[in-house]
């Protein structure tokens, strides 16, 4: 029993040093630095704020997808019927237009899993 708990401690102390693992907890201020450099020309963060080329991404963990009131969504994205969490958003981040065929966000994407992990953190903390 004791040996468990070790090894399950010993476990998620290499994955948050490595912070490999899918659902590492990212870092909200580099995601901050990330979203104003490559997200920003195009969305909103803060609540209210109206829609730039692409939706306004207030609370947008948790939310369907193709929801936000108003915004004229591409037909792919209306019909991909997604939930936004922390695993559909990293795959659409790493390549927008893989993960949903037809989407108009020109984005390639975010190659690195530790920019996704922080900019995911950073979207999470708009709600
Ligand atoms: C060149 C403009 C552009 C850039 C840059 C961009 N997006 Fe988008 N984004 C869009 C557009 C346009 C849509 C709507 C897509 C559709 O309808 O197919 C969208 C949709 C989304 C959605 C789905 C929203 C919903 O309501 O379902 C998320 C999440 C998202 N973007 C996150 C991001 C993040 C995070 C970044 C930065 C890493 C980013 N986007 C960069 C234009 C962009």
């Amino acid at each position: 029993m004791m040996k468990m708990k070790l090894m399950t401690l010993g476990l998620s102390l290499a994955l948050s040093l490595t912070a490999t693992s899918a659902f590492a907890d990212g870092d909200a201020a580099k995601g901050e630095k990330i979203f104003k450099r490559k997200c920003m020309s195009c969305h909103t963060i803060e609540e209210g704020a109206g829609a730039k080329i692409g939706p306004n991404l207030f609370g947008i963990t948790g939310k369907k997808s193709a929801s936000v009131e108003g915004y004229n969504y591409s037909k792919a994205m209306k019909d991909a019927d997604l939930v936004w969490d922390k695993q559909t958003l990293d795959d659409y981040l790493k390549k927008p237009r893989d993960y949903v065929k037809g989407t108009k966000m020109g984005f390639v994407g975010l190659k690195k899993e530790s920019e996704r992990q922080d900019v995911i953190t950073y979207l999470e903390t708009f709600k």
